[in-house]
């Protein structure tokens, strides 16, 4: 039967390509995003690619509108086997502008938006019995970057709800898995003038991270250089990451 798989952050970037992944499995894929031509471009290649595409214009922090895709998208196939909570922003906080709305949009967008996601799928998964969980988060959870503390931290609390989460979703036979993405080419990284070091492409993320979800695996660095460089940045004296992290000054006021 053809697998349910409902994806945010599918108008570009990773959760497009992970639309076209599953797409090509023939898979019914729930795609949600702000961006609705861009979303009704991705639908459409997703039906030529041999899926089947429910379209949801949806911000991820808007709490009963994520409830109403999920019921929506629960009524059209009647059950759902993958939900990826991938919809994410970046950006420095801004602090020196004494307004907060930069890392509050962050935090809420980055961390609400992945509960909002989410949680509208549990109750089914349980009663089903089945049901696999991709949470996307981030190697910056693992350090306080420069400037980028809402987006480090959104990206660590989203680690830890995983973590505390897979106690109670075992015993339900549902898997969560939190991926934590070195650079990935998407428009998020587009705009970087630095050289991003072991850059990947988003088809090929894609691929690595159905199969970590397929597989149930609790954790998935990618690429896979990261597992090796992680433990080391996190050990890092705070002066040279300062001196590493390539990120300017903010000149926002
Ligand atoms: N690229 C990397 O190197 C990298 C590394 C680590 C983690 N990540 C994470 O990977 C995820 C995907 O990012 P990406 O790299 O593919 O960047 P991207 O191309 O900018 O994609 C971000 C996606 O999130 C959606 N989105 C943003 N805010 C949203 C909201 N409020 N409601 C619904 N959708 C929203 C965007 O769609 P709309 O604008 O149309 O809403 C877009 O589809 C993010 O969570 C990001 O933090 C990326």
């Amino acid at each position: 039967m053809a697998e349910k798989i409902f994806i945010t952050g599918a108008s570009s970037g990773i959760g497009e390509s992970l639309a076209y992944y599953y797409a090509q499995k023939h898979a019914t894929v729930g795609i949600a995003a702000r961006r609705i031509e861009r979303l009704q471009s991705v639908a459409r290649k997703c039906n030529d690619l041999g899926g089947n595409s429910v379209v949801y214009h949806l911000d991820v922090s808007d709490q009963d509108n994520c409830k109403k895709a999920a019921e929506d998208f629960l009524s059209v196939t009647g059950g759902i086997d993958i939900v990826i909570a991938n919809a994410g922003i970046g950006g420095e906080d801004n602090i020196s502008s004494g307004d907060p709305s930069a890392i509050n949009d962050i935090l809420k967008i980055n961390i609400l938006g992945v509960t909002n996601t989410v949680i509208p799928f549990i109750p089914i998964m349980e009663k089903q019995g089945s049901g696999k969980i991709g949470i996307i988060s981030s190697i910056a959870s693992f350090r306080g970057l420069p400037d980028h503390g809402g987006y480090s931290s959104s990206k660590a609390a989203l680690r830890f709800i995983a973590d505390s989460w897979e106690h109670k979703l075992v015993r339900h036979k549902i898997t969560i898995t939190t991926i934590l993405p070195g650079w990935i080419a998407s428009e998020m990284t587009a705009k970087h003038e630095f050289k991003m070091a072991f850059l990947m492409d988003s088809d090929k993320a894609a691929i690595k991270i159905a199969n970590a979800i397929q597989r149930g695996k609790r954790k998935l660095i990618l690429p896979w250089q990261w597992n090796f460089i992680v433990p080391i940045f996190r050990l890092l004296p705070r002066q040279l990451i300062r001196a590493l992290t390539p990120y300017k000054e903010s000149t926002k006021k």
